[in-house]
């Protein structure tokens, strides 16, 4: 299977390589817990590989994603200008939205984007697409309606070929009973939580699934640094 570069070395070594190329993947995890980081280092690398590549962002501005990305030491902008990273403004059409729902007490139609038109933001030539964040369309829909549109979605994006990251907080994924697991290829699960032998507060993450991957379902102790995502090993 051939696999693509997650932008974090020792990531790529667990994985055998990379993520599954051509598949949908989740990444879900609390507010903080490090999702769009994830998102930027594949983001990133895949720039650097000069292939081409789609965030749609439904909660930031590309403004702001470019200083998160700085943040980390990731020059995304650089790819942003020279149109080979794609932002799909889902935010600004959302924020459009409440804008004319307060002037006039009504809303525009049209202007609503479901969670299965995400496609028509992603061109066919794409090689990389990433989504953060799913679960703003959760919340007036049931489970099964999130799940028909979600397998929709994956669908169209896995005929064009195209490696998706879908991130979903916390919340989301919860309400939805996680069932956004069964539909995609591979997921992983970010956590942040106390650890009882040093006291600390530490993120971790784990790959409770990744088909075609020989990989254990073990927590990994990570940190975010100036320079990105660096695995601790027991050594550290
Ligand atoms: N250079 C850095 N050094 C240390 N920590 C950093 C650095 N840059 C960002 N962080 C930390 O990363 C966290 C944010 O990670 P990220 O935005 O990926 O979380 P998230 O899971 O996407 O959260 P949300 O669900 O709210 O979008 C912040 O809490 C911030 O403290
Ligand atoms: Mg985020």
């Amino acid at each position: 299977m051939e696999r693509v570069p997650t932008g974090i070395t020792e990531l790529d070594v667990k994985l055998s390589g990379g993520y599954p190329k051509g598949k949908g993947l989740l990444v879900t995890g609390v507010s903080g817990a490090g999702k769009t980081i994830f998102g930027l280092h594949l983001l990133y690398r895949s720039c650097v590989d000069g292939k081409e590549c789609v965030l749609i962002a439904t909660e930031e501005t590309p403004e702001d994603i470019f200083v998160q990305a700085e943040m980390i030491g990731l020059d995304l902008a650089k790819y942003y200008d020279n149109g080979q990273l794609i932002i799909g403004r889902v935010f600004e059409s959302r924020s459009n939205k409440s804008r004319q729902v307060t002037k006039y007490g009504f809303a525009q139609e049209g202007l609503e984007v479901e969670l299965s038109q995400l496609a028509d933001y992603v061109p066919d030539s794409t090689s990389i697409a990433v989504i953060d964040n799913i679960g703003v369309f959760t919340l007036r829909s049931t489970a099964q309606d999130f799940r028909d549109q979600f397998d929709a979605l994956n669908f169209t994006l896995n005929k064009k070929g195209c490696t998706t990251m879908f991130i979903m907080d916390e919340s989301a994924y919860l309400m939805t009973n996680q069932v956004a697991d069964y539909s995609v290829y591979g997921s992983v699960r970010l956590l942040v939580k106390e650890n009882p032998y040093t006291d600390r507060v530490e993120r971790y993450f784990t790959i409770p699934k990744m088909r075609s991957t020989n990989v254990m379902p073990d927590l990994t102790v990570f940190e975010i640094t100036p320079e990105g995502i660096r695995l601790k090993t027991k050594t550290d």
